[in-house]
């Protein structure tokens, strides 16, 4: 029987640490601030939202939310981007996808100050990622590693398999994985054979968004499971992985909801924070030269 891993008392500690940090840099006249904005109407994003806006709160982060209807404009959204890019009381910049069809997610990324996007989906956030430069990791990822790690055990040269390959979650995570010296494999819908990949892995990573899709007997004894995938089935959110039958496999397992996505709010907190510490550190440069 694993150990259930409970994100929630591990984000709770987490945020404890990037209060005092936000409270230290507000001593220091910077309140740290983060813009989101969401168009349209879909409900999980408008909980996901509500949700970061709580977060912010208990940490005394400036939360300012911009909120459309679905006929928003793609000039429109990119004029208000600009010009939150613009203002320098504004530390980070998070637009929540999905977007509506019409709105090209990429055009729309890339029109944010990388300096700002604590999301880390900009192109030159992602290649500095890739390319182990310094720059904003993605907040799933960032807290995906922290849950591995709050175990205890070893990373390094122990097998990872990553199921999914999105820009969000499955890529990033695996240079996370790779950076800490695991052996990544990263699977996918094509994959063939997936079951006997997944029974390989000393830490198993399932981002897809599929209930129920990693079953137990896809499981190593003593594996690390890290469900990633959240979707909502008769209003109750479930995880990519059969959860029961997986606690009697794992010796860790984060459960859905409670594991990955309270994480992943810290972790943003955490880029805000961060993004507020480095703009306050360019002002004190500006100001000694
Ligand atoms: N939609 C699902 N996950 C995320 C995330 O981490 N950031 C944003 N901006 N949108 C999302």
């Amino acid at each position: 029987m694993g150990q259930i891993l409970d994100g929630k008392a591990l984000a709770q500690t987490l945020c404890e640490d990037i209060k005092k940090r936000a409270d230290a840099l507000k001593a220091q006249g910077v309140a740290p601030k983060l813009a989101v904005i969401l168009v349209g109407e879909d409900p999980a994003s408008q909980l996901y939202v509500r949700s970061k806006g709580k977060r912010a709160a208990e940490l005394g982060i400036l939360a300012e939310q911009y909120t459309y209807t679905a006929t928003l404009s793609e000039a429109e959204l990119l004029d208000r981007i600009r010009q939150l890019n613009r203002d320098d009381t504004v530390h980070g910049i998070l637009v929540q996808l999905p977007l509506p069809g019409h709105l090209d997610p990429d055009q729309v990324i890339a029109c944010i100050d990388p300096h700002k996007d604590v999301d880390g989906f900009h192109p030159q956030n992602a290649g500095a990622l890739l390319s182990g430069q310094p720059g904003f990791v993605p907040c799933t990822p960032k807290g995906v590693l922290a849950l591995v790690k709050s175990t205890g055990l070893p990373i390094a040269g122990k097998r990872c398999v990553v199921v999914g390959r999105s820009n969000i979650v499955g890529k990033p995570v695996a240079l996370l994985m790779l950076k800490e010296d695991a052996t990544v494999t990263i699977c996918h819908s094509r994959t063939e054979g997936l079951g006997a990949i997944t029974r390989e892995a000393d830490i198993l990573i399932a981002a897809v968004g599929k209930a129920g899709l990693i079953t137990a007997d896809m499981i190593k004894e003593g594996a690390i499971v890290i469900d990633v995938g959240q979707v909502r089935i008769q209003g109750k959110w479930q995880g990519d992985v059969d959860f029961g039958p997986a606690l009697e496999k794992a010796a860790y397992i984060t459960p859905v909801p409670g594991g990955v996505g309270p994480m992943t709010i810290a972790m943003l907190m955490d880029n805000t924070v961060e993004s507020a510490q480095r703009a306050l550190q360019a002002r004190s440069q500006h100001g000694s030269n």
